[in-house]
């Protein structure tokens, strides 16, 4: 595979980019080789500068469950913003999602649109504080909400590239009202909102976590801390940024039977443009301004482009669509795992329907302090490089989730798994 006017690209963009890029794990530097430049997508398939295909398993990290350019998006953008790019009111574009996803996810009684998940976890922080009148927030192990100073620590993939635990730049202050719990360890966190019960304002958590590989919270787990949080007045945030509407229409909530009381979203609801959301419970809601005391704004939030392609999007997305696109993944996942079990290999294909990860160990993944020994490291990046030889696109860092979109064949995976099992036989993983 040839490479050169990526690389010629990459050259130009260090010179007016930071690293290259505008997010850092697109770098390359957690698995080597050289960042390719993308020139299109269409369907599962994305495009370099050097006419090369991939099979793109990346999906701009979770966003395009519909992969590239669906024609109903792209309609969708193109007819809506021929009227304007953005007016700064309110518009009918924003009503129509909005109501979308309060059907699809009840506990979203009120919506608020902004322009990334990160904003949408810091403002449903600072609304949660707001609310109980309490500073603390606790977060877990691995878990990413985005770049909001106060959540940055002990934070999964991007952040695992650093050296220092969190990111430099963060005033103490911040994180002292910050804790950081095992996920998945129901005692601990017993513990910890019984010891702090008066002071926490919320807990966010991903609830099915995949910035540490695909790891889903335990039922067990998840109920106590709803039974919990509900006693002692804490604010319950569901992080779906990444599960909303990746795997049903009511998100994860609705298959784990458990109803938070603020949900963040972003990623799928944008349609694959920059979005975020976050809503809940009226009585939260309404403590924002302009009808109550929590500020919150955006010149840009709710833009009618965005919000009409994420309908479009949404509107697609119906029991049929994720029947089938699980289906497929549960087949794959199966047929994977027992290979790897058949031929002794010491990795496991870690996922939660749609979304999945490779782990190095066959033992199942439960928290973050497992998830680093089974992220594979150098070996990851061999394995990168090795897919990207083949024509498949993954997520250039070990602690990543992969995803499949509705464009994917059978066909497609097939090939995805040939390949993860050459590479596995040619390691020989014990
Ligand atoms: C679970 C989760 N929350 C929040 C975010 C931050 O979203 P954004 O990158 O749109 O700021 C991400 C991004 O990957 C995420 O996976």
């Amino acid at each position: 595979m040839r490479t050169q006017h990526s690389q010629e690209y990459f050259q130009q963009a260090e010179k007016v980019l930071v690293g290259g890029v505008n997010s850092p794990v697109r770098s390359f530097r957690g698995v080597g080789g050289h960042p390719l430049v993308m020139k299109y997508g269409r369907g599962a398939r994305l495009f370099d500068y050097d006419n090369n295909a991939y099979t793109d398993y990346c999906l701009s990290w979770g966003a395009l469950i519909l992969g590239h350019a669906h024609p109903n998006v792209i309609l969708a953008a193109k007819k809506t913003v021929e009227k304007g790019t953005s007016f700064g009111t309110t518009t009918r574009e924003e009503i129509e999602i909005a109501g979308h996803i309060t059907r699809c996810v009840p506990s979203m009684e009120l919506v608020r649109f902004v322009n990334s998940g990160t904003e949408a976890a810091m403002s449903a922080i600072r609304l949660a504080r707001g609310f109980t009148g309490r500073d603390m927030l606790v977060k877990f192990d691995g878990c990413y909400h985005g770049h909001f100073d106060d959540l940055l620590t002990a934070a999964g993939s991007g952040v695992a590239m650093l050296a220092e635990s969190s990111s430099l730049g963060i005033p103490r202050a911040h994180l002292n009202n910050t804790l950081s719990l095992p996920y998945n360890d129901t005692a601990v966190l017993k513990e910890t909102l019984t010891k702090h019960k008066d002071n926490i304002a919320c807990v966010i958590i991903e609830p099915v976590a995949g910035n540490m590989g695909v790891i889903p919270a335990a039922p067990e787990f998840l109920k106590t801390l709803r039974g919990l949080t509900k006693e002692y007045g804490i604010v319950l945030i569901f992080d779906e940024i990444m599960t909303g509407f990746r795997t049903s229409s009511g998100c994860v909530q609705a298959e784990a039977g458990i109803t938070p009381d603020l949900t963040c979203l972003g990623k799928i609801i944008g349609g694959g443009f920059p979005v975020g959301a976050y809503g809940g419970r009226a009585e939260i809601m309404k403590r924002l301004s302009p009808l109550g005391g929590v500020y919150q704004a955006g010149t840009f939030s709710g833009n009618p482009v965005v919000m009409k392609a994420g309908l479009a999007a949404l509107r697609l997305l119906n029991h049929k669509f994720y029947g089938r696109l699980n289906q497929k993944c549960e087949d794959f996942a199966r047929d994977i795992n027992g290979h790897f079990a058949r031929e002794n290999i010491g990795v496991h294909l870690s996922h939660y329907k749609s979304m999945m990860s490779i782990r190095f160990r066959k033992e199942p993944v439960l928290n973050y302090a497992d998830a680093q020994t089974a992220a594979g490291g150098e070996r990851y990046g061999q394995l990168f490089r090795h897919l990207l030889h083949a024509g498949i696109y993954w997520p250039p860092a070990d602690l990543e989730a992969f995803f499949v979109s509705g464009m994917h064949t059978k066909k497609d995976l097939g090939q995805l798994a040939d390949a993860l099992k050459k590479f596995f036989k040619a390691g020989g993983e014990r």
